[in-house]
C-alpha cells in the first residue's frame, strides 16, 4: 500500500519526521533513482526502491527483537522513574514504535520479545494459542512428584485457577524447577510455587514456543529475529519428560 515518503523513512527508523523531511526538501532521498523533495510523495514500500545519501532504506514491514532481560528494568515502553527494557534499545528501533509482547516481573531476567506487530504479539499471548512458556525458577525448598502432580492438575492461588502446566526440575537438583505454562497472568510462575509452599528466588523465562533464549546475548542485550525464528514461536518443543 502506498505510504508517504517522509511517514515511510520514519517508519523505518531512518529519523524523526522532521528529520527526514528536511533530508527530502534538501535533494538527499532518491525514489527508484531520482530525487523526489516532496515529503508528501507516494510511495510504494514493497517495490520501489528509496535510497538516502546513496543508500538504499531495507523495507520491514515489522520488526521482532530478542532480548535477554535484565534485572531491575521495567518490561513497559515508558515509565516516569524506572529505567525500562526500551532504554536498552538504540534511537531507530525505539522510533518505530515497539513493544514488550508480554510482560516479565522487574526482577525476572531472560527472553523478553520486542515488536511493532500487535498481531503477532496477541496470536503469541493469547492463552487459546497454546504457546507455553519455558521459565527456570531457583526455590528455596526442593520440590517432589506430588508438586509436579499438584501442577499437572492446575494450581490454585486465592480466586485464582491457573490452567495446567508442566513442572519439573533440573537433572540433580530439584532445588530448580522447570516450569511450562501457556498463560501469563501477573506473578503467576511465583504464585504457582507459592501454593506449593515453594518462594521463587530467582526467574528467568528460556523459551516461548520453540524458540529458546540465545545464549549468546547477554543479559542486556538483544538481536534481531530471521524469519524462521519468528515462525518457531509457533512451533513447541515439549520435550522435556515429566517427573
Ligand atoms: N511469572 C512470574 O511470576 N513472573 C514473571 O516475570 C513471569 C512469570
Amino acid at each position: 500500500m502506498a505510504e508517504r515518503l517522509d511517514k515511510f523513512l520514519a517508519s523505518q527508523g531512518e529519523g524523526s519526521r522532521k528529520d527526514v523531511g528536511k533530508w527530502i526538501r534538501g535533494g538527499r532521498v532518491t525514489v527508484n533513482g531520482v530525487p523526489v523533495r516532496d515529503p508528501g510523495s507516494k510511495v510504494e514500500p514493497e517495490s520501489d526502491v528509496v535510497e538516502v545519501e546513496g543508500r538504499p532504506v531495507s523495507y520491514q514491514k515489522h520488526v521482532y527483537v530478542m532480548m535477554h532481560k535484565p534485572k531491575g528494568v521495567l518490561s513497559a515502553t515508558e515509565d516516569a522513574r524506572a529505567s525500562t527494557v526500551l532504554d536498552l534499545l538504540p534511537e531507530e528501533l525505539r522510533r518505530r514504535g515497539l513493544f514488550p509482547a508480554g510482560r516479565l516481573d522487574k526482577d525476572t531476567t531472560g527472553l523478553l520479545l520486542l515488536t511493532d506487530d500487535g498481531a503477532l504479539a496477541h496470536r503469541m499471548l493469547a492463552p487459546k494459542s497454546h504457546v507455553y512458556k519455558l521459565y527456570r525458577a531457583q526455590l528455596d525448598a526442593p520440590l517432589t512428584r506430588e508438586d509436579c502432580q499438584a501442577f499437572r492438575e492446575g494450581i490454585s492461588w486465592g480466586e485464582e485457577r491457573y490452567a495446567p502446566a508442566r513442572l519439573s526440575w533440573e537433572e540433580g537438583n530439584p532445588r530448580i524447577g522447570l516450569v511450562e505454562i501457556h498463560e501469563g497472568r501477573f506473578h503467576q510462575v511465583k504464585r504457582m510455587f507459592q501454593a506449593v509452599g515453594k518462594q521463587v528466588l530467582e526467574l528467568e523465562r528460556l523459551r516461548i514456543g520453540g524458540l529458546e533464549l540465545d545464549p549468546a546475548l547477554r543479559e542486556g542485550q538483544y538481536r534481531q529475529l530471521e524469519d524462521a525464528e519468528i515462525s518457531q514461536i509457533f512451533t513447541q518443543q515439549n520435550t522435556r519428560k515429566q517427573k
